[in-house]
């Protein structure tokens, strides 16, 4: 379980996450909603201690998540799927597969190009030269090397076809399924997230002003406004 206990956090002294408590159960897909700025990257990165001006508690597995040892912290099972296409775009899909595994061998690679069809086709390719959807799926398969127990990721459909995010959206919850990994997703599509979602939290100016089912965020009219 990930939890967060009244956390507050900022940078330089300016604030932007308020006070902020929630948990999100092992196995779970939970959905992070919010405006541009609202500070939904801001709360990822500190659930992998990459926000040294916090306040509260960070938890995964019953373990503090301390402020500054992101490596430490990442190498506990969280895989994260930062915003934008990160991928060495000069290295091969293949290189980019296994720098991101650390330490784990071609048989994770292997598995990874099981699950992405796609990328053993585009296996020897620098990664620039994929697609955004194709680039987006490597950085999935990047984040999935070392297989996590949960996955945070940061607006994986920004700047997809509509076909494309249902791919990804549809992987995500293969391996939600298959593998029992945790899933938060930060997201501008609400629509399509809310269909893999089970639980939704929305973010509004740094406060969680939603902390409930992926139904009833759907059902509850007056929060769309939020959006
Ligand atoms: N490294 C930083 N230094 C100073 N301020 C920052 C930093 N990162 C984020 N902020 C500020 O914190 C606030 C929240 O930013 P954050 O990136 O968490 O929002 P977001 O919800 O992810 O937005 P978006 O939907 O645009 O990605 C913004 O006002 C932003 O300017
Ligand atoms: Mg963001």
């Amino acid at each position: 379980m990930l939890a967060f206990s009244r956390v507050s956090a900022g940078f330089d002294g300016v604030p932007v996450l308020h006070d902020i408590s929630f948990e999100v159960p092992e196995g779970e897909t939970v959905a992070l909603f919010g405006h541009n700025g609202a500070g939904k990257t801001t709360l990822l990165r500190c659930a992998v201690g990459d926000v040294s001006d916090i306040t509260g508690h960070v938890s995964y597995r019953q373990e503090a998540i301390a402020p500054g040892a992101v490596f430490r912290n990442t190498r506990r099972g969280i895989g994260f799927v930062p915003q934008g296409h990160n991928v060495f775009r000069d290295l091969t899909v293949r290189q980019n597969l296994t720098i991101a595994g650390l330490h784990q061998g071609d048989a994770q690679v292997e598995d990874i190009y099981r699950q992405f069809p796609i990328l053993h086709e585009r296996s020897g390719q620098p990664a620039g030269s994929l697609s955004g959807g194709q680039q987006q799926i490597l950085a999935l398969g990047m984040a999935l090397m070392t297989r996590p127990s949960i996955l945070l990721l940061d607006e994986p459909s920004t700047g997809l076809a509509p076909i494309i995010v249902r791919d990804v959206m549809n992987s995500l919850a293969r391996i939600n399924k298959e593998t029992g990994t945790t899933v938060v997703i930060v997201e501008q599509n609400v629509p399509a997230t809310l269909a893999i979602a089970s639980r939704a939290l929305v973010l509004k100016a740094g406060r969680l002003v939603f902390d409930g089912s992926a139904r009833a965020l759907e059902r509850k009219e007056s929060l769309w406004a939020l959006f």
